[in-house]
């Protein structure tokens, strides 16, 4: 078979890591890819927003299955276009892909289905907004509808930190198109765990749970990221937990859907929040998550394509996902200044040192091969995952593998993995 993964962060070297294991897989192509994906894939130049090259690239390469890992090229229809053309696609259409482009559509699945979230209300209007807050207790959630990286989401904590959201969102248009519609939510305080489904809109399969952490700095403090490490399982998602979540949450989201006759295909990824023993949707991804991807891969058991292939196809259910009984913990190793303003074109060393340790698989992000040599060229750089029979064995090792990757200001969170308290 040829496969082909659409997407160059630490989720897509994990997925294409992953795939290349299978006995199945004679070629593996990225596009665009990093450094990591160079080293066992052909990496393809080009941008995923650009569907056209992305088909072009897929139809003249031949390839059988193409995976796509982020949201951006999922909700303008990447999908729809491949399966136009004949080729296999894992990830969801461009309809279904909204239950992330838009948390309005994804609010309104869940008040549908009965699945428990925060109460909310949408504005696209400064002043409506601002009198809806000031009559609320603190703190408040405010949400860029719309795709923002993971970083359109503001816990307003004092009344300065609503006139910031609203003025960024709403007046400013720091997130373009994706902040001119908002979403005002209660705050849930709890315990956060992130659980993923690989379905073929009938049948789902749970991934082990995870959980991430978002913010940058040590003790959930400073800025939201993309994610600066997680690990896998977590106490939170429990036997029972976990499968209330399936059938509270995910099939009642892909049913509610199907109601409105959008079959879900792919990854379905549910952030959420436990709270007096119950479990609620933060958001609904469309995707894998990033990091929870590299901190849950390296414990599945098996083959993972004739997975892929099946929920593409939809022919999940003589399927099954099985997990080994260990720990993971994924420490993203990110770029100074991250998720502001960075350098790129710093050179890392240490990368083969560290490959060398048994139990640790290095998930590369933001990396460029130059020259024979390995530079920064992202904010989130490296993804360092080790494994290990228990929690703390897993975490020992990370850092102790992490300690020999260097670069200029690399930045990383000392306590990944560690049990956070409520929020
Ligand atoms: P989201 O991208 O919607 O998952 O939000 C990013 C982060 O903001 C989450 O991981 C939570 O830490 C926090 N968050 C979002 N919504 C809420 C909420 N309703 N209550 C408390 N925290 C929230
Ligand atoms: N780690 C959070 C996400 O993938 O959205």
């Amino acid at each position: 078979m040829r496969v082909m993964v659409v997407g160059s962060g630490g989720r897509e070297h994990a997925l294409a890591w992953k795939i290349k294991q299978s006995p199945l897989v004679r070629d593996l192509f990225c596009m665009p890819g990093n450094a990591g994906t160079a080293a066992i894939a052909e990496n393809i130049p080009g941008d995923v927003m650009d569907i056209e090259r992305v088909v072009d690239i897929a139809k003249s390469n031949r390839i059988d299955l193409a995976v796509v890992g982020p949201e951006a090229p999922l909700a303008i229809g990447l999908v729809n276009a491949l399966e136009a053309k004949g080729i296999a696609a894992f990830g969801p259409n461009k309809d279904a892909a909204a239950i992330e482009s838009s948390k309005l559509f994804s609010k309104m699945l869940m008040a549908a289905a009965g699945i428990r979230t925060a109460k909310f209300a949408a504005f696209d209007v400064f002043d409506a907004a601002k009198s809806h807050i000031d009559g609320k207790e603190l703190p408040v959630i405010v949400k860029a509808d719309g795709l923002a990286a993971g970083k359109g989401v503001f816990v307003c904590r004092s009344r300065e930190d609503v006139d910031e959201a609203l003025q960024k969102t709403l007046l400013q248009g720091e997130f373009g198109e994706a902040g001119k519609r908002i979403i005002v939510e209660e705050f849930l305080p709890g315990q956060e765990a992130s659980m993923v489904a690989i379905t073929d809109g009938e049948v789902m399969l749970p991934l082990p749970g995870s959980e991430d952490h978002k913010q940058l700095l040590d003790g959930d403090k400073g800025p939201n990221t993309g994610g600066m490490g997680a690990f896998s399982p977590t106490e939170v998602l429990h036997r029972s937990m976990r499968d209330r979540v399936m059938d509270e949450i995910m099939y009642p989201a892909i049913r509610g859907l199907k109601e409105q006759g959008i079959i879900y295909r792919g990854a379905l990824y549910a952030g959420l929040m436990i709270l007096g023993g119950d479990p609620y949707v933060l958001e609904f991804n469309c995707r894998f998550g990033d990091p929870e991807t590299q901190a849950t891969l390296p414990r599945l058991k098996g083959d993972i394509v004739p997975i892929l292939m099946a929920a593409a196809k939809g022919s999940l259910s003589d399927m099954e996902l099985e997990v080994e009984n260990n720990h993971c913990v994924c420490v993203t190793l990110a770029s100074d200044g991250y998720p502001g303003s960075y350098r790129k074109g710093l050179e890392i060393s240490g990368l083969d040192d560290c490959g060398k340790l048994d139990d640790v698989v290095l998930f590369h992000a933001g990396t460029k091969s130059i020259g024979g040599k390995i530079l920064t060229s992202g904010g989130r750089v490296l993804g360092v995952t080790a494994l290990g029979s228990d929690k703390r064995k897993a975490i020992e090792l990370c850092y102790k593998a992490v300690d020999l990757v260097r670069f200029d200001g690399r930045h990383f969170r000392r306590d990944i993995g560690l049990r956070r308290g409520d929020k």
